[in-house]
C-alpha cells in the first residue's frame, strides 16, 4: 500500500489545477496478426498523408480535410438560456443547462434505439462525459485566487459530469441542436449534484447509507431512493448493445475538500483510513472555506464512497435516473467497453487509471436479449467481477473477486483486511485485487474489445497503458525497453498497448494470452534516451523481443482507443507533447492485422495544451469527432497555465474561438471534403 502515498495526488491533472498552487503530477509488435486476422474484414488502408509534428494552436489535419466545432463549453443546450455564453457571469443554472468543461469521452447513439446498431443515419444522440474542471480556465476575469467564491466552486462542480445533446447532419455537415427546454428532447446535463441511485450490491454499504444522509441533506428534492450525488469525473465509458451510455467516474478524490487533521478525525476505522490512502482524497487544493458542504470531508467522511463507479444512463429518456453499477466495482475508472459473448452474457472492460493499478472485466449473470430492450436494464447489477494477472510466457488469468477468495487470501497473506460481503468487496476493490495478487498495470486507460456489427465480440481486447513515471523493473504485461544498463529501474513515460486474446476467443473466458501491440516511443530515435521538453529522460524504444514494434510518426501516451469497421486502430494521445515536445497532442492511426513493424500516421494534432480524448467516427464513418480537452492547459513549452494564470498571463490557447478569445474545451467534427470514408 505504501506506494500509494506518493499517488495522492498523481492519477494525472487533477481537477482544479491551480487553486492553492500545488504542483499537480501529470503525468509499446504483436509476434502474431492483429485483431482482424482472424474475422473477413477487408485490409485496412490508410490513404491519407501524415501529418507533419506541429505546436499550432489549432486542429492540424491531411489535405482534404476540413474541422468544424460541433459544440463547445458553454454552448447552450436550450434556448431557455441565452445563445452567447460570458464564462465570467457563468452561474451554476446556466451550467446545467450549458455544455460541461473538458469534454472527454465521446459516444453516439442512434436517434431511436435499434439493434444491432444502424451504419447510417442523419441524426443521433452524443453522449458526451465533462471529466474535471480547469479553475485557470474559468472566470477569465478573476485575477487571484482568493477571488473565487462559494458561487463560483459550485459553478465549477456543476461544469462536470455529462452532458446529452442531439447532432444532425445538414447537407454535409453536423450540427447540434438545442431543445427547447430540459426535459423537451434529449439534451440534457448530468452533475454532482444531480440524483441518480446507487444500484448493485454495494447499495446498502454503511459508507453509502452515511453518506446518501449527507448529500441528500444538502440537496433536498431527489425522488425515493435517489441520492442527489449526481457523478463526477467522468473519464472515458462506454455503450451498452441496449442502448444506455456507461460513463466511467476516475479521480473522484479530486473533488473532496478537506484537510489531514478531517481524515484523521474520520479514520478511526482502518478500512477507511486504507481507502483514503488508496485513492488519496481530500484533495488539498479545494479551500475548505467555500467548497460544497456534501463535499468536505470534515462534513461528510464517507462522500467519496459515492463515487469511482461505473455510471449508467439512458439517454432515450431524459428524466431517467442514471445508476451506479457497483457490481462493477469502485475504483478510478478509465472506460467501460462491453462485448457480447459465445453464450449471450455481457462482458464489460473497465481500466484502473493509477500508476500500479489493475485491469477489470464483470461478466454479467444474465444473457442480453435483443429482442426486449427492458429486459437488459438491470443487467449489470449482478454477475462476476474478475481483475487480471499477466503470467509469463504470454499467458494469463482472470482472478474471481469473490468474498470467499479475497479472505481467504488475505488469511494467507497475514493480512487484516476483511470482506463483509460482496458489496464490501466492491466498494474496496482494489485491496481485494492486490491480495488476489492482481498484476499491477502502467496506468490502463481505455481497453477495447474488438466486435462485430453485432456486438459480438471475438476475445481480442486492446489495452492502452498511458504511462508509468514511477515504475522500477518489468513485470509481465509491462516491459521495460532496451537500455545501456539491463540492471536498472525504467520509467515508462510513452506507455504502450497490449493485446489481449480471451480464450476459445470468447470474452466470457477466465484466461487469455496477451502479446505487445505496441511499445509507444520513437521508431527513428537516434538514441534510445530521449530527453523531453522539461528534462525528464524518456526511454523511447520502439523494440520488443528485438524487433520494432512499428514504423513511421512517433507518438506517446496511448489514452482512447477507437476501432473502426475496417480494424483501423485510432489513437488519441494524453501528454505525448510532455515526451516529444514537437509536436501537441494528437490522433494516430495503425492497421490492426499489419504485420510487423506496423505502420502508424498522424491523423490529426490538436491546439496547444490540450489532451485529444473520445475519438468516435458516425455510423457510416462519414466524419469523425474527438474532444479537444482543455486547450490551454500549458505552455509549447510545457509549463502549467495554472502556475501562470494568476500572474495576469494571456492563456497560452484561444482554441476554438480564435484571436485573444477565451479558450474552451470542444467536441470537433472533421469530414473529407470531398465527402468520402475517413481514412480511405
Ligand atoms: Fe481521465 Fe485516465 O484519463
Ligand atoms: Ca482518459
Ligand atoms: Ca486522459
Amino acid at each position: 500500500m505504501a506506494k500509494h502515498i506518493n499517488d495522492l495526488i498523481a492519477s494525472r491533472r487533477a481537477v482544479l489545477g491551480g487553486l492553492v498552487g500545488m504542483p499537480l503530477l501529470n503525468l509499446a509488435g504483436c509476434a502474431t496478426p492483429g485483431p482482424a486476422a482472424s474475422s473477413a474484414a477487408p485490409p485496412a488502408v490508410m490513404n491519407f498523408a501524415s501529418v507533419a509534428a506541429t505546436n499550432a494552436d489549432t486542429v492540424s489535419l491531411p489535405p482534404g480535410y476540413s474541422f468544424r466545432t460541433l459544440i463547445a463549453w458553454g454552448d447552450a443546450l436550450f434556448d431557455t438560456v441565452s445563445v452567447n455564453f460570458d464564462p465570467d457571469t457563468l452561474t451554476r443554472a446556466e451550467q446545467e443547462q450549458r455544455f460541461g468543461q473538458n469534454c472527454d469521452m465521446l459516444a453516439a447513439l442512434p436517434h431511436t434505439y435499434a439493434f444491432p446498431p444502424p451504419r447510417n443515419g442523419d441524426r443521433l444522440i452524443l453522449c458526451v462525459n465533462n471529466e474535471y474542471a480547469s479553475a485557470e480556465l474559468m472566470f477569465p476575469a478573476l485575477e487571484r485566487m482568493d477571488q473565487f467564491s462559494a458561487a463560483h466552486l459550485e459553478t465549477l462542480y456543476t461544469s462536470v459530469g455529462v452532458s446529452i445533446v442531439e447532432i444532425e447532419r445538414d447537407d454535409a455537415d453536423w450540427r447540434a441542436l438545442k431543445n427547447p427546454a430540459p426535459g423537451e428532447g434529449f439534451n440534457r446535463r448530468i452533475t454532482p449534484f444531480t440524483p441518480v441511485r446507487i444500484s448493485g450490491p454495494a447499495a446498502q454499504h454503511p459508507w453509502v447509507v452515511a453518506a446518501s444522509t449527507v448529500f441528500n441533506a444538502n440537496e433536498p428534492g431527489g425522488g425515493a431512493g435517489e441520492v442527489a450525488c449526481g457523478t463526477l469525473q467522468n473519464c472515458a465509458g462506454g455503450v451498452t448493445p441496449w442502448g444506455t451510455f456507461l460513463s466511467a467516474e476516475e479521480n473522484f478524490d479530486s473533488m473532496f475538500a478537506g484537510t489531514p487533521e478531517d481524515v484523521t478525525e474520520a479514520s478511526r476505522d482502518d478500512a477507511y483510513a486504507l481507502d483514503v490512502l488508496s485513492h488519496g482524497y481530500p484533495a488539498p487544493y479545494i479551500p475548505r472555506r467555500i467548497a460544497p458542504s456534501q463535499y468536505r470531508i470534515a462534513d461528510n467522511p464517507h462522500g467519496p464512497a459515492l463515487f469511482g463507479w461505473i455510471v449508467e444512463i439512458d439517454p432515450y429518456d431524459p428524466n431517467s435516473t442514471p445508476k451506479k453499477r457497483t457490481a462493477l466495482g469502485r475504483k478510478k475508472n478509465e472506460c467501460a467497453n462491453t462485448a457480447i459473448a459465445r453464450d449471450g452474457r455481457v462482458a464489460v472492460y473497465t481500466g484502473d487509471d493509477q500508476r500500479g493499478e489493475h485491469l477489470y472485466k464483470f461478466v454479467t449473470r444474465g444473457r442480453f436479449d435483443a429482442n426486449n430492450r427492458a429486459a437488459n436494464m438491470d443487467l449489470l447489477d449482478e454477475g462476476d467481477l474478475y481483475a487480471a494477472q499477466f503470467l509469463e510466457n504470454g499467458q494469463g488469468r482472470w482472478l474471481k473477486l469473490t468474498v470467499e477468495t479475497a479472505n481467504a487470501a488475505a488469511q494467507a497473506a497475514e493480512s487484516p483486511i476483511r470482506f463483509a460481503d460482496q458489496g464490501d468487496l466492491v466498494m474496496r476493490v482494489r485491496d481485494a485485487a492486490r491480495l488476489l495478487d492482481a498484476t499491477p498495470m502502467d496506468r490502463p486507460e481505455d481497453v477495447e474489445p474488438v466486435i462485430d456489427a453485432n456486438w459480438r465480440g471475438d476475445g481480442t481486447v486492446l489495452i492502452a497503458c498511458t504511462n508509468n513515471n514511477e515504475r522500477g523493473f518489468e513485470t509481465p504485461g509491462n516491459p521495460r525497453r532496451e537500455s545501456e544498463n539491463p540492471n536498472t529501474a525504467q520509467n515508462n513515460l510513452p506507455g504502450h498497448i497490449l493485446r489481449l486474446d480471451e480464450a476459445n476467443g470468447d470474452n466470457a473466458a477466465e484466461r487469455f494470452t496477451w502479446d505487445v501491440f505496441a511499445l509507444c516511443g520513437d521508431p527513428d530515435a537516434p538514441d534510445l534516451i530521449h530527453e523531453t521538453r522539461t528534462g525528464l529522460h524518456a526511454h523511447v524504444s520502439v523494440d520488443w523481443n528485438g524487433q520494432p514494434t512499428f514504423t513511421g510518426d512517433r507518438f506517446a501516451c496511448p489514452d482512447n482507443i477507437l476501432l473502426d469497421s475496417t480494424h483501423r486502430v485510432w489513437i488519441a494521445t494524453d501528454g505525448s507533447d510532455a515526451v516529444f515536445g514537437d509536436c501537441n497532442d494528437n490522433v494516430v492511426v495503425t492497421p490492426a492485422n499489419a504485420t510487423l513493424p506496423r505502420p502508424v500516421k498522424r491523423f490529426l494534432v490538436g491546439p496547444v495544451g490540450a489532451e485529444i480524448c473520445g475519438p468516435l467516427l458516425t455510423p457510416d464513418e462519414r466524419a469523425f469527432m474527438c474532444c479537444i480537452q482543455h486547450p490551454g492547459a500549458n505552455t509549447v513549452a510545457g509549463q502549467e497555465y495554472w502556475q501562470l494564470r494568476w500572474t495576469g498571463a494571456p492563456p497560452p490557447s484561444h482554441f476554438p474561438d480564435g484571436g485573444d478569445r477565451w479558450p474552451r474545451s470542444a467536441v470537433v467534427v472533421v469530414t473529407r471534403d470531398d465527402g468520402g470514408r475517413i481514412g480511405d
